[in-house]
C-alpha cells in the first residue's frame, strides 16, 4: 500500500521528519567517544637553535649553493621547481640533471631574484623549473659552478591514477627550535617513508625577531634542505609569511615568502601563489589561502568555484585541502579564527565530498569527526555541527615545534565534533593505499619513530562513503 500525503499535513510531516532526522544526526555525533589525550610531556618551550648550530651550517666553498628546496612544478607531477640561494654573487643560473636510467644530461636555465627587507639584503635566489620528466623515476641534479657544485636527487611521482599508492607527510608551523629539529628528524626516520611533504603554513618564524631578522629565513632554508632538496614540500602560506611591518616601511605582504618559495599556481589557472592545486599520484590537492581575500567575487572565491567541478574522482579519488587556519578547533588558541572562511566554503566541501582538510596555526594536534555545519540561515537556529558522511575529516597538525610553544589550553568539555586532541609536538602521515582506503597516522616527538599516537582509516568519500569513524 502506498501512503499518500498531500497539502499542509504533508509538508508538516515532512518538517517533523526533517527535524527528527537532524536530532538523530545530532545524537549520533554526540555518542562518538571524544578523546582528550592524557599524555603529559614536560611543558618546556624550546628556543631557536643558535645561528652556529650544525643544522644551519652553510655548505663549504665560495658562493656554494645553499637552502636548496624543491616543489612540484606543474599540475600532474612531471615538473619540479628547484630553488636555491647563492650568498655572494649570482653564480650559475642553471640546473644540470639526468635520470638514473640514462646517461643523457639535460640543462635548464632558471631565474634569479633578490629582495631587501628593512636593512637586510637577501642573497641571490634562484628558481628553475624542469619539465617533461618521466613519472616514477629517480633524477639527479647538480647546482653551482666550478669547484663548488652540489648534487642532489629526487623521485618523480607515479602517473596520476586512482590506485597508485602514495604516502604524504604532514608538518605545520615548524620554525627552527630544537623541537623543530626533533619533528623533522622524526619525519625523516618514520618507517612509513613520506614521499612528498604537505606543509600547512608558518615556515621560519623570522618575524619573531626585531625587524623580522631575515637571516632567520636563510637559516630555515638551510635547516630544511636535508629533506626539501630531496622531496617536494608543497607550500601553504600562514600568517607568519605575511611579514607586514609598516613601522619599518615594509608594506608588501608576503615579500620574503614569495621571493623564496615558488609554487606552480599558474598550472591550475590561479592568479596568485597563495591558492592553487596539484595532482600527485592518486591525490588532488587544493591549497587555500587563509590570509588572502576569500569572500564572494574575490579571485580566490572565483578560482575555487571553478576548480572543484574539475576534480575527477575516477582519476584522482583522494581530494585533499590544505589551509592554515583551522575551521574546527577546540583549543583556546586562534579560536574561531577560521570561522569566516568556513562559512564561505564549507558547503562546497560537503557538496564535492572533500576527504580530508589539513590545517596548522594551532600548535597542537586535533582530529575531528566527519561533521558539517551548513544548515544555518540566520533564523532557523540550526547552527551546530552535525554528523555528515559527505563531510571531510578536519586535522590540525600545527605541532611542528616553533618558538611560540605548545597550545595546551583546550575548551571544556571537549566538543562532540572533536574526536582526538593532544598538545604534543609531532607530524602526520597520510598513506593512500588505493581508491577506497587511506591510513592517517600521527606521530609525537616523544615516542620511538614507528609509534602511531593516533590513527584513522579513512574511507574515500567518493568510492566508499560509509561511516568510517571506527573503521579498520
Ligand atoms: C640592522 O639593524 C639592526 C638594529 O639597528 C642592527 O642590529 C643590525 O646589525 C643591522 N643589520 C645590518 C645588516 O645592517
Ligand atoms: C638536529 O637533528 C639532527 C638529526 O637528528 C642532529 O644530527 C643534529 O645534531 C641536531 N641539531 C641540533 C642543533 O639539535
Ligand atoms: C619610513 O619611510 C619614511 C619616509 O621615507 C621615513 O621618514 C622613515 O624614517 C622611515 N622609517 C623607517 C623606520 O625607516
Ligand atoms: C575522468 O577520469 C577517467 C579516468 O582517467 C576518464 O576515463 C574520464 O574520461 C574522465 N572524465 C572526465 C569527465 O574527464
Ligand atoms: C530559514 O529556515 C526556516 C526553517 O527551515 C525557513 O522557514 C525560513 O524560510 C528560512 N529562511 C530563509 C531566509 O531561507
Ligand atoms: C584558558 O583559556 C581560557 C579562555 O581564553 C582562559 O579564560 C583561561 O584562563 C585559560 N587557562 C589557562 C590555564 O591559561
Ligand atoms: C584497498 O586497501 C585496503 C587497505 O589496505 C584493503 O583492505 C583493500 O582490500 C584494498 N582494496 C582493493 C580493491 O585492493
Ligand atoms: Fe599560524
Amino acid at each position: 500500500m502506498r501512503l499518500r500525503i498531500s497539502g499542509k499535513m504533508g509538508s508538516d510531516l515532512g518538517m517533523v521528519v526533517l527535524v527528527l532526522g537532524l536530532l538523530v544526526l545530532n545524537v549520533a555525533v554526540i555518542s562518538n567517544a571524544a578523546k582528550t589525550s592524557t599524555f603529559t610531556r614536560k611543558d618546556e618551550k624550546s628556543g631557536d637553535m643558535p645561528f652556529d648550530s650544525d643544522v644551519f651550517r652553510p655548505p663549504p666553498g665560495h658562493n656554494a649553493p645553499q637552502q636548496v628546496h624543491i616543489t612540484q612544478g606543474d599540475h600532474v607531477g612531471k615538473g619540479v621547481i628547484i630553488s636555491w640561494v647563492t650568498p655572494m654573487e649570482t653564480g650559475s643560473n642553471s640546473v644540470v640533471y639526468w635520470s638514473e636510467n640514462s646517461k643523457h644530461v639535460h640543462k635548464a636555465k632558471g631565474i634569479v631574484t633578490m629582495y631587501t627587507y628593512y636593512n637586510y639584503t637577501s642573497g641571490y635566489i634562484h628558481h628553475c623549473t624542469i619539465n617533461n620528466l618521466e613519472f616514477d623515476t629517480k633524477y639527479y641534479y647538480t647546482l653551482g659552478k666550478g669547484k663548488y657544485t652540489r648534487t642532489f636527487w629526487f623521485v618523480t611521482p607515479p602517473e596520476v591514477g586512482p590506485d597508485v599508492p602514495y604516502t604524504f607527510g604532514l608538518i605545520g608551523d615548524l620554525g627552527q627550535t630544537f623541537d623543530s629539529n626533533r619533528t623533522l628528524t622524526h619525519y625523516e626516520k618514520n618507517p612509513l617513508k613520506g614521499k612528498a611533504l604537505l606543509f600547512v603554513g608558518d615556515l621560519s618564524y623570522a618575524d619573531h625577531y626585531e625587524f623580522h631578522d631575515n637571516r632567520r629565513w636563510d637559516s630555515w632554508g638551510r635547516f630544511i634542505e636535508r629533506s626539501a632538496a630531496y622531496q617536494p614540500w608543497i607550500w601553504t602560506a600562514g600568517n607568519h609569511e605575511i611579514d607586514f611591518a609598516p613601522e619599518i616601511n615594509e608594506t608588501e605582504p608576503f615579500k620574503p615568502y614569495t621571493h623564496r618559495y615558488h609554487v606552480p599556481y599558474k598550472a591550475s589557472q590561479s592568479t596568485a601563489p597563495f591558492w592553487y592545486s596539484i595532482k600527485r599520484g592518486p591525490a588532488y590537492i587544493i591549497v587555500l589561502a587563509s590570509y588572502s581575500a576569500y569572500g564572494k567575487y574575490t579571485p580566490q572565491y572565483e578560482w575555487l568555484l571553478n576548480e572543484l567541478p574539475k576534480v575527477n574522482r575516477s582519476e584522482t579519488p583522494w581530494l585533499i585541502v590544505l589551509l592554515h587556519s583551522p575551521w574546527y578547533n577546540s583549543y583556546n588558541y586562534h579560536y574561531m579564527e577560521g570561522e569566516t572562511m568556513r562559512v564561505m566554503y564549507e558547503s562546497w566541501f560537503v557538496q564535492y565530498k572533500v576527504d580530508v582538510v589539513f590545517a596548522g596555526h594551532v600548535h597542537a594536534y586535533e582530529r575531528s569527526e566527519r561533521v558539517s555545519n551548513v544548515a544555518y540561515n540566520i533564523t532557523n537556529e540550526l547552527c551546530k555541527p552535525v554528523k555528515d558522511l559527505s563531510a571531510p575529516v578536519y586535522i590540525t597538525i600545527g605541532d611542528g615545534g616553533n618558538i611560540e610553544g605548545l597550545a595546551n589550553n583546550m575548551t571544556e568539555p571537549q566538543p562532540s565534533y572533536s574526536a582526538y586532541r593532544e598538545a604534543s609536538f609531532g607530524h602526520g602521515m597520510f598513506d593512500i593505499k588505493n581508491r577506497t582506503h587511506a591510513h592517517f597516522t600521527w606521530h609525537r616527538n616523544q615516542d620511538a619513530y614507528a609509534v602511531q599516537a593516533d590513527s584513522m582509516w579513512l574511507h574515500n568519500r567518493y568510492w566508499k562513503p560509509d561511516d568510517d569513524s571506527s573503521a579498520s
